[in-house]
């Protein structure tokens, strides 16, 4: 199950904050839904599920930069096994989605899509599978994946602790806000 708090995005005058989905404009797919609470469930415990959630208008980039923030969970239904991640997804269409499958895909792509450089596609993977034919390196990691869910880099999920000077691993699937 992924759950999704708040999120942020901010390139020039195209940029959002949502504070809670409540009674926002995002357009859902698949089994994602919104709480009275606010939070975003994308999927639950459910296998082969699907669940996306799209800012609703186009979003202009230039080649520079862009930054976003979001707080998620992932809560799996045995504590060592989760479904298969989440990704934070720039596309060029939502309908680009509509023959993409479940598990490794990712929601993202089917056999015959994944890798083609027509897709102009980019997500960041918070991936928690090892898939081999994707040459993934464990079963928590952050990819940036550019038309393919073969990452074009990749690293074990970890952050920074300013108070131990030290980086910790990231336990993805811990059921707590990331
Ligand atoms: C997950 O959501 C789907 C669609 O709403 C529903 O049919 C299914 O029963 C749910 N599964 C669980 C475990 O809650
Ligand atoms: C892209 O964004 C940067 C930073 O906001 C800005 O300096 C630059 O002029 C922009 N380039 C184009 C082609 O819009
Ligand atoms: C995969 O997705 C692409 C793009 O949406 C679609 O054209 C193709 O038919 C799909 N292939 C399969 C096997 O579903
Ligand atoms: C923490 O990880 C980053 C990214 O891999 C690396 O650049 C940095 O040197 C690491 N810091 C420490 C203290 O190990």
């Amino acid at each position: 199950m992924v759950i999704i708090s708040s999120i942020a995005i901010a390139e020039n005058q195209n940029q959002f904050v949502y504070n809670g989905f409540h009674g926002s404009n995002l357009h859902l797919n698949g089994i994602a839904k919104v709480h009275p609470n606010g939070l975003l469930e994308l999927t639950n415990t459910s296998y082969q599920q699907i669940g996306r959630a799209f800012f609703p208008f186009p979003i202009k980039f230039n080649t520079s930069s862009f930054s976003t923030t979001f707080v998620f969970a992932i809560v799996p239904k045995l504590p060592e096994l989760g479904g298969h991640g989440i990704t934070f997804t720039i596309s060029p269409s939502i309908e680009f989605f509509n023959r993409a499958v479940a598990n490794q895909y990712l929601g993202l792509f089917n056999i015959t899509s994944n890798g083609h450089p027509t897709n102009h596609f980019f997500a960041i993977e918070l991936d928690t599978m090892k898939n081999p034919e994707f040459k993934d390196i464990d079963d928590k990691h952050v990819g940036i994946d550019i038309n393919s869910l073969q990452p074009y880099v990749s690293a074990p999920a970890s952050y920074y602790s300013d108070k131990e000077k030290e980086n910790k691993t990231l336990r993805l699937i811990s059921g707590k806000p990331i």
